[in-house]
C-alpha cells in the first residue's frame, strides 16, 4: 500500500496470534488497545461499541470468525462448522450495518471453499486468515479511491458539514466521508469541515473532532442543532456523510440524525452526499423501509457519560439510525465512482459491470 501523510490510529490489528482492538468507547481521552481472544470477545466488541462504524465492524468480525473456529481440531468439517457457528453468532451483533453480513458470508463463502478443497487442516485455517486480512486491506484501497472521487466535488475554502464518524477509526483507513479531507490535506487543498457531535453517544465530537485534529484538518464542532444556523449563514458548501446501508432504491440509512440534516441540506441548496464502498450498499434491501434500525438502550439517553440527564423512568425512544429517503440524495461515491439519480437503475448498473 502506498504510503501518505494520513496517520491515523488503526482500529482493528491483526497481531499475528489475536485482536488488537482500539476500544472506541474511551476515545478521545484513552487510547487503549483491547486483546480479544474469541469470537464472542468480538461479538461484545461491536455490540457495546468498542468497534463501530459499518466497515470496521465487518473487518472485526471477519477476524471474529478466525478466532470462533481456529481451536477446531480433527475433520476439516468441525472446522467448517465451527467458523459457520462463528458467523452465524456474530451476525446476532449488530443488524443495520451491512458491511456485518457482507463480511460473514465473505468469510463462510471461503471457509466452505476451503473445507472442500486439498488444503489440510491447517492450510485451510491460515487460507482463512488471509481472507479476513484481504477484507481488511481491500477496504483501505476502497477509501483511498472513495476519498479520490469524493474530493473532485469539493473546491479550496469550502466548508463541508459531516455528522456522526465515518473516518479512519470506522475503517480500515482514511475513513468513507471523511476520506477526500485527508487527500486533500495532501494535496493542499484547503477544507472546513464543521462536525455534528452526533448524539447520543457522540461519535462526532469523541472520534470525528478528534481523528480530524490530530490530522490537521480544520475542524469545527457544532452542537447537532446547530446545522440549520451555521448552513443559514452560508458557511457550508457541501454535506458529506458515510452509510450503514444503501438500499436498491438508494434509500441511505446513517446514524440518527442524518436524515434532520439532509432535509436541512434541501432547505439551503446544498449538495448532500453518500460515501460508501460498494460492500455497503444492499440490492436486496428494495427501499429504506426493509432496512433494520437498531434500538439501543435508555440509558444513553440519559446518563450516557456517566451523569444522569433525565428523570429516573422517563419513557425513551433511542434508535441508533435513521434513513434518508433517495430525494435527498445528490449522489453516491463508491470506490467505482459517483452515482446519481436516478438510484435504482444506476445502483443496478454499478454491479452489473462488476
Ligand atoms: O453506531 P455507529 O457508530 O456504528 O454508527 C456509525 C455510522 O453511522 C457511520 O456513519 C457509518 O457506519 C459509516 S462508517 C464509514
Amino acid at each position: 500500500m502506498e504510503s501518505t501523510a494520513y496517520q491515523g490510529l488503526q482500529s482493528v490489528i491483526w497481531s499475528g496470534s489475536h485482536l488488537d482492538l482500539l476500544d472506541q468507547r474511551l476515545l478521545p481521552e484513552e487510547i487503549v488497545y483491547l486483546s480479544l481472544v474469541s469470537a464472542q470477545d468480538v461479538w461484545e466488541a461491536i455490540r457495546h461499541l468498542k468497534v463501530r462504524g459499518a466497515p470496521a465492524i465487518g473487518i472485526a468480525a471477519a477476524y471474529g470468525v478466525v478466532l470462533g473456529s481456529r481451536d477446531a481440531a480433527g475433520e476439516k468439517s468441525a472446522w467448517l462448522q465451527a467458523a459457520r457457528d462463528a458467523a452465524a453468532h456474530l451476525a446476532t451483533s449488530r443488524p443495520t450495518a451491512v458491511n456485518l453480513f457482507w463480511a460473514l458470508d465473505r468469510m463462510t463463502a471461503r471457509a466452505e471453499t476451503l473445507a472442500a478443497s486439498d488444503l489440510d487442516l491447517a492450510g485451510s485455517k491460515e487460507a482463512l486468515l488471509q481472507e479476513a486480512i484481504a477484507i481488511q486491506s481491500e477496504d483501505e484501497a476502497t477509501n483511498r479511491l472513495i476519498g479520490e472521487h469524493a474530493l473532485t466535488l469539493f473546491q479550496d475554502g469550502m466548508g463541508v458539514l459531516t455528522h456522526c464518524n465515518a473516518g479512519g477509526l470506522a475503517t480500515a483507513k482514511y475513513g468513507t466521508a471523511l476520506a477526500p479531507f485527508y487527500l486533500a490535506l495532501e494535496q493542499g487543498i484547503s477544507l472546513r469541515v464543521f462536525a455534528d457531535e452526533t448524539r447520543p453517544v457522540l461519535q462526532g465530537a469523541r472520534l470525528t473532532a478528534f481523528e480530524l485534529q490530530q490530522a490537521g484538518v480544520d475542524v469545527t464542532l457544532i452542537c447537532d442543532n446547530m446545522a440549520g444556523m451555521v448552513m443559514s449563514k452560508g458557511w457550508i458548501d457541501a454535506v458529506i456523510v458515510g452509510t450503514d446501508r444503501v438500499a436498491a432504491n438508494g434509500d441511505v440509512a446513517n446514524k440518527i440524525g442524518t436524515y434532520s440534516v439532509a432535509v436541512l441540506a434541501k432547505a439551503h441548496n446544498i449538495p448532500f452526499y453518500v460515501a460508501c464502498p460498494l460492500s455497503t450498499i444492499d440490492l436486496n434491501t428494495p427501499s429504506g423501509a426493509e432496512i433494520p434500525i437498531e434500538e439501543r438502550s435508555p440509558e444513553e439517553i440519559t446518563e450516557g457519560f456517566g451523569k444522569r440527564t433525565a428523570p429516573a423512568g422517563v419513557k425513551v425512544y433511542n434508535p441508533a439510525f435513521d434513513v434518508t429517503p433517495n430525494e435527498y440524495v445528490t449522489a453516491i461515491i463508491t470506490e467505482k465512482g459517483i452515482i446519481r439519480p436516478p438510484f435504482d437503475v444506476n445502483l443496478k448498473a454499478l454491479f452489473a459491470d462488476l
